[in-house]
C-alpha cells in the first residue's frame, strides 16, 4: 500500500497514486468552500479524485444524521468532518478506521496537542486527522461602526454594552446572531466564559449542578437576553454566515462567533484592523474555548484505504496546515507550523491558543461538542434557545439547564 516510503524528514510517505475519497462535511459558506478547495486541490495534486458530500448546518448536527444513514446502510464515506465527543461516539461503535501507522511514521504524537489527541485517538489508536483549531470566544466588529461608536474595542461587559448602545443610537443593528440553536449556543460559550474560567469549567465541562443552576448561571442568561435585545427582529432562522455578511456590509455592528467568521471576512476581501476588528469576547481575554475540525476516517474496503491514508497524511502536512488555515480562519492543529502567513487575527489565534494551553485556561467549547457528548449538548441547546427566544426567563432557564443536564446524564 505504501507506494514510496521516504522517511527521515525528506518527504512525507506517499500512499496512493490514484483512487478517490468521498468526503462528508458541512463547509458550504463562501469562506468554508474556499478553504475546502485548498484540501481538494492538495488531494487532486496527488491523483486522488474528490467526491463531495456536503450537508449544510453549523456544528454538524445534520451531517451526523446523514452519516448515521450511510453507516446503517453499511456504506460509510471515506472521511467525515466531525467534532469532539461525536468522534468518540462513532469510535465506540467500532466503525472507524485506524490511522496509527501513518501517524506513527509522521510523528503526530509529538506535534498535535494533547487536547486534540484526546478526541483524535480512541483506545490508543489514531482514528481522525485534526485539520485545525477554531475557538468560539471571539467578537467580530465592523471597523467603521466601531469608529462611529467611539473607536475603542470593548474589553469588559460594561464597555460592550456602552458600544452597543452607541451603535443603536447611530442607527445600525448593534449585534447579530442566535438564528438557530447552534448559533445561540455559540454566543452562550462566550457569555458563560465572561463570568470566569472556573465558572465555565464547573458548569460546561464538569456539569456541576450547583454551577448549572446557581446565581452566576442566572446572570449568564441575563447577559444572553441583554445581547438579544440589541439583535434585529429578523434574526430567527438566519445562518451565521449571513450574520457575518451583515457585519461585513456595516448593516450590523458586530457578531459573536467562532473564527470561521473570519473566513467570511477574508473571502469578502476585508482586512483585519482596516475593515474589521477581531477581539476576544469582553472579559474572556487569556482563556480560549476551542474546537477542532477533524476528519474521522471510516472502515472502508481495501481498494479505498490507500487514498484514505494519503488524505490523512496530506491533512497533517505542515505547509498544508498553513495554507488551509489561513483561508479557514483557524489556527493549525500542529504546534510546529509558523505563523508567518497568517494575518493579525490568525497570529493572535495561534498565540492565544498556545498561552491558554500553557496556563490551563484552554477549554473545550460547549457549543461545538468539545465539552460534553451530544445528548447533554443538545439538552443545553434547547434551554438556551428557549431563553434566547424569550420563552422562559433567566431564572427558569438556569433551573431547567441543571434539570435537563441531569436527565441527559441519565
Ligand atoms: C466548525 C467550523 C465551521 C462552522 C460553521 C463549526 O462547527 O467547526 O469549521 O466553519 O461550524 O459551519
Amino acid at each position: 500500500m505504501l507506494a514510496s516510503g521516504l522517511v527521515g524528514g525528506l518527504a512525507a510517505p506517499s500512499y496512493a497514486a490514484d483512487g478517490s475519497v468521498e468526503v462528508l462535511h458541512w463547509w458550504t459558506s463562501g469562506g468554508e468552500a474556499a478553504a475546502l478547495e485548498v484540501l481538494k486541490k492538495k488531494l487532486e495534486s496527488q491523483g486522488i479524485t474528490w467526491k463531495d458530500m456536503p450537508v449544510a448546518g453549523g456544528g454538524g448536527e445534520q451531517a451526523m444524521a446523514a452519516l448515521r444513514a450511510r453507516v446503517t446502510a453499511g456504506d460509510p464515506p471515506t472521511a467525515v468532518q466531525a467534532l469532539g465527543f461525536d468522534i468518540t461516539d462513532w469510535a465506540k461503535q467500532g466503525v472507524v478506521g485506524d490511522l496509527s501507522d501513518v501517524a506513527g511514521k509522521e510523528g503526530w504524537d509529538k506535534v498535535i496537542p494533547a487536547a486534540l489527541q484526546n478526541f483524535a485517538k480512541y483506545d490508543g489508536k489514531w482514528i481522525a486527522a485534526p485539520v485545525n483549531v477554531h475557538s468560539t470566544n471571539w467578537l467580530w466588529i465592523n471597523k467603521k461602526a466601531l469608529d462611529d461608536a467611539g473607536g475603542k474595542a470593548p474589553e469588559t461587559w460594561d464597555e460592550l454594552i456602552s458600544v452597543l448602545d452607541k451603535m443603536k443610537a447611530n442607527g445600525i443593528i448593534p449585534i447579530v446572531g442566535g438564528g438557530n440553536a447552534w448559533n445561540a449556543a455559540t454566543m452562550f460559550d462566550s457569555v458563560v466564559l465572561s463570568l470566569g474560567t472556573d465558572f465555565y469549567k464547573a458548569s460546561m465541562v464538569d456539569l456541576d449542578p450547583a454551577a448549572l443552576s446557581g446565581d452566576k448561571m442566572v446572570e449568564a442568561f441575563n447577559r444572553l437576553s441583554k445581547l438579544r435585545s440589541y439583535v434585529d427582529d429578523n434574526f430567527s432562522g438566519r445562518e451565521w454566515n449571513l450574520d457575518s455578511a451583515m457585519v461585513i456590509e456595516g448593516k450590523a455592528g458586530m457578531q459573536i462567533m467562532g473564527d470561521w467568521a473570519k473566513g467570511e471576512f477574508v473571502h469578502a476581501n476585508k482586512k483585519p484592523g482596516e475593515d474589521f476588528v477581531c477581539i476576544r469576547f469582553p472579559d474572556t481575554q487569556g482563556a480560549v474555548t476551542f474546537n477542532s475540525d477533524m476528519f474521522m476516517m471510516f472502515k472502508v474496503g481495501a481498494d479505498k484505504q490507500a487514498a484514505q491514508l494519503q488524505m490523512a497524511s496530506d491533512i497533517e502536512d505542515p505547509a498544508f496546515q498553513s495554507s488551509f488555515n489561513v483561508v479557514k480562519g483557524s489556527a493549525p492543529a500542529r504546534t510546529d507550523v509558523p505563523d508567518t502567513a497568517f494575518d493579525q487575527c490568525g497570529k493572535k489565534a495561534i498565540k492565544d491558543l498556545a498561552e491558554a494551553n500553557e496556563k490551563g485556561t484552554l477549554y473545550g467549547s460547549m457549543s461545538q461538542g468539545y465539552a460534553s457528548p451530544a445528548a447533554i449538548k443538545n439538552a443545553m441547546y434547547d434551554v438556551i434557545t428557549r431563553e434566547y427566544n424569550g420563552d422562559i426567563d433567566a431564572k427558569e432557564a438556569a433551573k431547567e439547564l441543571a434539570d435537563a443536564v441531569a436527565a441527559a446524564k441519565g
